[in-house]
C-alpha cells in the first residue's frame, strides 16, 4: 500500500487541519491525536500525519520526506517554496497588515522600522512604495514592538483582530489576505499520483459539499 505522509503546521491551523482531514475521511484515535507524538499513522495506514513549525511545512514537502502538507499562504508567500498548491482551504482564514498604535508618536526622522515575522513580505511591500526600512525580525508577539517603541509599525497576521485591539493597535493597510493551502512535492504528485489525486478529490469534496 501507498502510504501518504502530510506535514500539519501546528498552532493556529492544526485544528481545523485534522477537522478537515478528518471529514475526508481519515481516522485517528482520539488519544493519538492529544497525545505529543509529532508522526502518526490513521487507522487505514494509509495516511501519515507530522506536526511541524508552520515555515518547517515547506521544508519538509519540498524535500520529499512529506507528500503534501497544510500551511498558511502567509508563509508560502514569505518563504515562495518550489510546490504545487492545488487547492486553498477554507481553514485558517486570516490578513497580513501593516499596523501601529492608533496613539502613534510623530515618526522621528529616520528609516521606518517595522518588526515582523515575515521580512520577505515586509521588504517586497514597502520596496514596492519605495519606503526605505529597517526590519526587525521577531518571531512572535509582534504587537509588542510597536506598544513598546521598538518600531515603527509591525506586518503581522490579523485573524479576529482582537490582538491589536486588546494592545490599542490598528490596521493601516492590508497586504494580502491567507488561508490555509495545500501543499504538494512536485514529483510525490506524479509518482504517487493516484493516492494523490485520491487524497485531493476527499478534500474538494469536504470543501464543496460543505459537510463538516
Ligand atoms: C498571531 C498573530 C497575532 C495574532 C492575531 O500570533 O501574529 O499575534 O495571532 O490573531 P487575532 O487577530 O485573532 O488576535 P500567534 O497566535 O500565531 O502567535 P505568535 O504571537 O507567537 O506569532
Amino acid at each position: 500500500m501507498t502510504q501518504l505522509t502530510i506535514a500539519i503546521a501546528k498552532g493556529r491551523l492544526q485544528a481545523g487541519a485534522l477537522d478537515l482531514l478528518t471529514s475526508a475521511g481519515l481516522s485517528f484515535a482520539s488519544e493519538t491525536l492529544t497525545s505529543r507524538r509529532l508522526a502518526v499513522t490513521d487507522a487505514s495506514g494509509q495516511y501519515r500525519l507530522i506536526f511541524v513549525k508552520p515555515a518547517d511545512v515547506p521544508v519538509y514537502v519540498e524535500h520529499g520526506i512529506a507528500d503534501c502538507g497544510i500551511v498558511g499562504r502567509d508563509v508560502l508567500l514569505e518563504f515562495d517554496p518550489d510546490l504545487l498548491q492545488p487547492m486553498s482551504l477554507d481553514i485558517g482564514v486570516c490578513r497580513i497588515v501593516v499596523a501601529a498604535r492608533n496613539d502613534a508618536p510623530p515618526k522621528q526622522p529616520g528609516m521606518l522600522r517595522v518588526a515582523t515575522k515575515y521580512p520577505r513580505i515586509a521588504a517586497r511591500y514597502f520596496g514596492a512604495r519605495g519606503v526605505a526600512v529597517d526590519l526587525i525580525e521577531l518571531s512572535g508577539s509582534v504587537e509588542l514592538a510597536s506598544v513598546l517603541g521598538l518600531a515603527d509599525c509591525i506586518v503581522d497576521l490579523v485573524e479576529t483582530g482582537k490582538t491589536l485591539e486588546e494592545n490599542g493597535l490598528e490596521v493601516i493597510d492590508v497586504i494580502a489576505e491567507s488561508a490555509a493551502r495545500l501543499v504538494v512535492n512536485r514529483s510525490s504528485y506524479h509518482m504517487k499520483a493516484v493516492v494523490v489525486g485520491r487524497f485531493i478529490k476527499s478534500l474538494q469534496d469536504v470543501l464543496e459539499g460543505g459537510e463538516r
